[in-house]
């Protein structure tokens, strides 16, 4: 592959991982949104759960909107892993490049925190659906069918809350440095006033997707939000 080939391909590749992040964000800032209705009490959180089920009809089937937003998240994730894999193996294939100075190993410090942190998100977001939506698992046993009590018998055992807290961490790093790269991609940070202001933008979408989804558990743990 020449060159300027090998560039295009990175480029619709950093491309592939930009627009679908967004699409995550756009995703994790309403389920964020969306999860704060929990202090609201369990009857405003039950009704929005049950409303996101019911968007779009009549003019869509029951859960409709909600399977074509599923179909988006899955096709962002699946566009999102593979176009990250084949970045890996790109920077992977440059290293062995004899005129590379050794040191430069190609995985930088940041890349590697982007693989393991993406990594602790899948796997959370695997245990996740298994505790609120395809299992519907409750940690305390008894009612499963409730989203709000499903929520609060799960944060009311600690360990559960800390699971939680861990992954949002990991997701705000994730976005602090996502939101950076996709940035830099899209031409963002060509002075430094604008460098500065992507970091800025990334430091504080990140805080708010952690702090805001952190909320509700530990709402949860300090007795605010009950059953
Ligand atoms: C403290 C953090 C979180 C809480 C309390 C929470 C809570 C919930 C609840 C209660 C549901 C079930 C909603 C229902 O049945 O109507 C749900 C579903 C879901 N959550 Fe979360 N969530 C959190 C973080 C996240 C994060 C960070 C992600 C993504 C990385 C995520 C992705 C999802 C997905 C994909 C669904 C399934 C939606 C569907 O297809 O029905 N959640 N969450």
């Amino acid at each position: 592959m020449t060159g300027a080939r090998a560039a295009r391909t990175t480029i619709a590749l950093k491309l592939g991982m930009a627009v679908s992040g967004f699409i995550f964000l756009g995703f994790v800032l309403a389920h964020m949104y969306g999860n704060l209705k929990a202090f609201a009490g369990q009857e405003a959180f039950n009704e929005y759960a049950h409303h996101l089920r019911e968007l779009g009809e009549p003019m869509l089937p029951h859960e409709g909107a909600l399977w074509i937003i599923r179909l988006g998240l899955i096709l962002s994730l699946v566009v999102h892993v593979a176009c990250a894999v084949a970045l890996w193996r790109r920077a992977a294939r440059a290293r062995t490049t004899r005129y590379v100075v050794k040191k430069n190993t190609g995985v930088t410090r940041a890349s590697l925190m982007m693989r393991w942190g993406g990594v602790t998100i899948f796997v959370f977001l695997v245990w996740h659906l298994l505790n609120f939506t395809i299992g519907k698992v409750n940690p305390q046993g008894g009612a499963t069918d409730d989203p709000y009590l499903l929520m609060v018998d799960t944060f009311e055992v600690w360990w559960m809350t800390v699971i939680y807290l861990v992954a949002m961490l990991a997701l705000g790093a994730h976005l602090h440095h996502g939101i950076w790269s996709a940035a830099q991609t899209l031409g963002w940070t060509g002075t430094a006033a604008k460098r500065q202001r992507a970091k800025t933008f990334g430091f504080v979408v990140a805080l708010i997707v952690s702090v805001g989804f952190s909320l509700v558990p530990l709402a949860v743990l300090a007795g605010i939000i009950t059953k």
